[in-house]
């Protein structure tokens, strides 16, 4: 039986980081994640004035409330992080100073007037090339509380709103599909002390909910303890439900229900995994998000369960488990039925474009693939042979792939793994200690 724990969460990290600078007092942060995109926020943070110190996986932030950041000297390097430079944003657009984010090429490929377009109406100047980083920001001050409807299902974009919206002058509201993305923020901002209102709006289809928070609200410092990665532990559930005679335990994780939508869909789809809530902690829950233990238990057969209604994964389920969709389609291969993926649209806008770089890896393993403009339709069944893999500098695209090498036959080279530390640095030994060879 192995046994693994994950580094902390990417996403949960980010938002304990950067809500920590933005409250009054000190809040210390365990299990801190180690990879690159929250070091980028830290670092990001430091240069807006913000005390921080670091051992190993243990965070201290100095917090200087709402109003207390410093002009940077120069541009704020967010590196490969989307989600370093789209909340940061959001805290920067009621600065009275004017900032610069930028990141490297991948970065400043993704689109940004997804928070551009909203932080415009909330009163913030904002200056990119076509939508793209870097972005010159000219800070209001008081910022306008508007109501928002998302166009795109983002819990990224739904950060920026929110934490702009604690400097503005009224009530801010994000309007998106009830429950349709990750909900770090409004667990994260409530351990703070923020109030925040969740309501659900029934409009005509799908319904609707809103979220909203109220300018000027006082955020203290509360410490925390950062649960285990969810996606990267996805790649070690996958390996372990396509090797036979696997048996794997990954322990605290994060089992919040926009997060870990991925353990139930595999389940429907005949992965043997189990998530075992911790109830000893339940009153505890730190940064109000619940953790547990997955086990999962290879047995290829896959054989769906009752809620398994098909092999589809398409609509609302989606932006909760758009960064598990690479692993998902080298997992696609071996289900009885394959796999179709639609209305995955935005995997082409994430570090590279997923939907062409999975497409054109799984083909060159020998599997048979339909691309489609938002996602693809994987046949079933298939034997996977070893192939020279290409990973497009993505770090989900070359651990996915380094799962879907450990299920060929014969042996794949994987080019540029190194991009791995951009959210598990420690991926390879983690997988080392547990697969026997
Ligand atoms: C994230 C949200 C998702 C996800 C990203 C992390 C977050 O992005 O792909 O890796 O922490 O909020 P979008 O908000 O663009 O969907």
């Amino acid at each position: 039986m192995g046994r693994l724990r994950m580094p902390g969460d990417k996403s949960i990290s980010h938002r304990a980081a950067i809500i920590a600078a933005m409250a009054r007092g000190q809040t210390r942060i365990a299990n801190f994640s180690t990879s690159a995109d929250c070091a980028s926020t830290l670092s990001c943070l430091k240069e807006l004035g913000v005390k921080i110190e670091r051992q190993s996986t243990q965070v201290t932030i100095d917090g200087v409330g709402l109003d207390g950041f410093r002009e940077p000297r120069g541009a704020l390097d967010c590196g490969n992080s989307g989600s370093t430079m789209r909340m940061l944003a959001g805290v920067l657009a009621s600065q009275d100073f004017v900032s610069e984010l930028t990141g490297d090429a991948a970065l400043c490929s993704r689109p940004m007037n997804r928070i551009v377009e909203p932080l415009t109406m909330m009163g913030a100047r904002i200056e990119s090339t076509d939508g793209h980083a870097p972005l010159r920001i000219i800070g209001s001050g008081m910022l306008k509380p508007i109501s928002y409807v998302m166009p795109v299902a983002s819990a990224q974009v739904k950060t920026c709103i929110l934490l702009a919206g604690l400097c503005a002058d009224g009530r801010t509201e994000v309007i998106e599909a009830w429950n349709s993305t990750r909900d770090h923020t409004e667990r994260m901002l409530k351990w703070f002390g923020v109030p925040v209102l969740r309501n659900e709006v029934r409009h005509d289809n799908p319904h609707l909910g809103s979220i909203s928070v109220t300018g000027a609200s006082r955020l203290k410092a509360r410490n925390g303890v950062v649960p285990g990665d969810m996606s990267a532990a996805t790649f070690f559930v996958a390996a372990a439900a396509a090797l036979p005679g696997s048996a794997l335990t990954i322990h605290e994780v994060g089992l919040n229900p926009t997060r870990a939508t991925i353990v139930d869909t595999l389940c429907e789809l005949g992965v043997d995994a189990l998530a075992i809530p911790n109830f000893y902690r339940l009153t505890s829950v730190d940064f109000n998000e619940p953790f547990g233990d997955i086990e999962v238990t290879g047995n290829p057969r896959f054989v769906p369960n009752q809620r398994g209604r098909s092999n589809a994964l398409s609509g609302k389920r989606i932006p909760k488990l758009i960064d598990e969709l690479p692993m998902m389609a080298v997992l696609g291969t071996q289900f009885p039925d394959g796999l179709t993926i639609r209305d995955a649209a935005e995997l082409r806008v994430k570090e590279t474009d997923r939907i062409a770089a999975t497409v054109q890896n799984l083909r060159a393993m020998g599997a048979e693939v339909e691309e489609h403009d938002d996602g693809m339709t994987i046949k079933g069944r298939v034997k996977l042979s070893g192939a020279k893999i290409n990973s497009y500098g993505d770090h989900r695209i070359a651990m996915a792939f380094s799962i879907a090498a450990l299920i060929a036959d014969g042996e794949s080279e994987i080019a540029g793994v190194e991009c791995v530390s951009v959210s598990c640095p420690e991926f390879y030994e983690l997988l080392e200690s547990v697969v026997k060879r």
